[in-house]
């Protein structure tokens, strides 16, 4: 064996080490435990999402990203309908557990609306904060999509998969009104 396969313990990997963070008394030991609590939060989150979303389209002023926003809160309740569809087939009650990544990105979507004024600076604002919103639901789908199939859930993975794409559309649907009209009018 040569020196380098067997390192001698550094300071840095000593603490690596002493940085094991002990499981709280419920912590998940499946991966069906773990999905199952992801499932939760993502519930958590679209429900509030559905509370956030009419604030954003009534902040916006262009009218194509006033729809865009209202119709993904159409397609936004829907998806809550489907997770609850999801829930029913794992033979689990429907409920959230608060999502601290959506609750940190829809707080920055406040501060947004508080650091811009109404117009073209604030629809840009608007939407870099949907973005972040879409590319968090895109991971976290996509996540859920692969574990869906690993535990061999192939219905939930189905139902899983259509929502991704419904979170793809909308993140294209905001790039196309940004690059179209809203960054242009902002950057006058
Ligand atoms: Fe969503
Ligand atoms: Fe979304």
């Amino acid at each position: 064996m040569k020196n380098s396969d067997n390192p001698t313990p550094t300071a840095t990997n000593k603490g690596v080490k002493n940085n094991i963070v002990q499981p709280s008394p419920d912590a998940a030991s499946e991966l069906k435990d773990f999905f199952i609590d992801s499932l939760k939060d993502i519930y958590w989150a679209e429900n509030a999402l559905v509370s956030a979303l009419p604030k954003m389209a009534s902040n916006a002023t262009s009218p194509t990203l006033t729809s865009a926003i209202l119709e993904h809160l159409a397609v936004t309740e829907n998806q809550v309908k489907r997770l609850e569809k999801v829930f029913e087939l794992l033979g689990e009650s429907a409920e959230g557990k608060k999502c601290e990544a959506m609750a940190g990105l829809l707080k920055e979507g406040d501060s947004i609306l508080l650091e811009t004024v109404p117009g073209a600076v604030r629809d840009a604002g608007i939407i870099a904060a949907s973005q972040k919103i879409e590319h968090y639901e895109i991971a976290t789908y996509g996540t859920l999509c692969a574990f869906a199939k690993t535990l061999g859930e192939n219905d939930v993975a189905k139902l899983l998969t259509q929502t991704l794409a419904e979170e793809k559309e909308a993140d294209c649907v905001l790039s196309d009104v940004a690059l179209n009209t809203v960054n242009m009018v902002a950057a006058e």
